[in-house]
């Protein structure tokens, strides 16, 4: 069936419908440069309740540091898979180049490199694996392009910045400011995955991501002109494409947010459509809380009549247990009581 091997086919029920969508809603473009900050609390936390996405300008990254970025990762993508699997992650590397991502056990079209954070005033500059981990978590780098590293990690150290932000931000809007939430990200564990497309002779049977929700705290997420990704819209249960905006970044809640919150914020399902005329490059920055982190909903949202609707669950734990049981699989299971 179609011009692509099985392994990638999807359901019939979750394939695209490519032809036939009017779009008619958006996720909202906040602008953090709004001078009230009780303004963008509300607005960021009405996104976070009907949404779980929205996108940010004015956000700080700076632009040429973005399109460094995204240069070197094309450059790096464009190399023979040969020199690219010279830094292949595999059961003993947990970071780095990978070109079989699975999702919900369907192939993604796409291939993919991963780094962690490092030299992060938070964070050492690599782990060493520990009883939770089976891989080791320490980042590989390729010889080309040169600077690859650099220019990965200076883009890396922006974007934290801005993720520490919006959760501020986030948290404050939930009314669960303070301390101790930072404190979870002092051994934090982000991740950040270049993504890259290939345009799809059958982009009606494949997806470049299936369908899943992220195990971050948030995601900040940056796209190219070209679209693709499709948020799922909780009231209506449908599909919406996502627009790209020049210069913004796309933020989603991720599971660890929906735990604090105790189901106030949900993390939303999303999925990549693909195209046969037009490769396209993302990169999402997950922010991970470290392994020693315990997630809870916050005491401040649970009372009597709003009980805790998860178990405290040790994100190391779920992390390991997760790469364990399937190396590719990246669908999330909240820990429902
Ligand atoms: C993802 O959610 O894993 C990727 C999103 C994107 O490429 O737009
Ligand atoms: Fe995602």
């Amino acid at each position: 069936m179609g011009d692509i091997d099985s392994s990638f086919i999807q359901a019939t029920e979750h394939r695209p419908k490519l032809s036939t969508f009017v779009q008619v809603d958006e996720i909202p473009i906040i602008d953090l440069s709004e001078s009230s900050q009780q303004n963008l609390i509300s607005k960021i936390g009405k996104a976070c309740e009907e949404w779980g996405f929205f996108q940010v300008i004015n956000h700080g990254v700076p632009s040429d540091v973005s399109t460094k970025v995204e240069i070197e990762a094309k450059k790096f993508f464009e190399q023979s898979i040969e020199e690219k699997k010279k830094v292949k992650r595999d059961a003993v590397n947990a970071m780095g180049y990978h070109d079989a991502e699975h999702t919900k056990n369907i192939r993604d079209w796409k291939e993919v490199f991963d780094f962690l954070v490092e030299n992060s005033p938070q964070i050492p500059s690599s782990h060493e694996p520990d009883d939770l981990e089976l891989r080791t978590l320490t980042n590989q780098w390729p010889q080309y392009p040169p600077h690859f590293r650099e220019t990965m990690q200076e883009y890396a150290r922006e974007v934290e910045k801005l993720a520490y932000k919006l959760l501020e931000l986030i948290l404050l809007s939930l009314g669960i400011g303070g301390e101790k939430f930072h404190d979870c990200f002092k051994n934090q564990l982000s991740l950040v995955r270049l993504n890259h497309y290939p345009p799809c002779p059958s982009p009606d049977l494949a997806l470049g991501v299936g369908r899943h929700k992220d195990s971050s705290a948030l995601t900040v997420l940056a796209q190219d002109d070209i679209g693709g990704l499709q948020v799922r819209r909780k009231s209506v249960g449908d599909w919406i494409p996502v627009k790209p905006t020049p210069g913004a970044f796309i933020i989603n809640v991720g599971d660890i947010v929906q735990v604090w919150s105790n189901d106030k914020y949900e993390s939303v399902e999303h999925r990549v459509v693909v195209n046969t005329k037009k490769e396209r490059f993302s990169i999402p920055f997950f922010f991970y809380p470290g392994h020693h982190v315990t997630v809870k909903p916050a005491e401040e949202l649970v009372n009597e009549k709003n009980p805790a609707r998860y178990k405290p669950y040790n994100v190391g734990k779920f992390y390991a247990n997760r790469n364990r049981s399937d190396f590719n699989k990246r669908e999330v299971e909240n820990i429902q009581i």
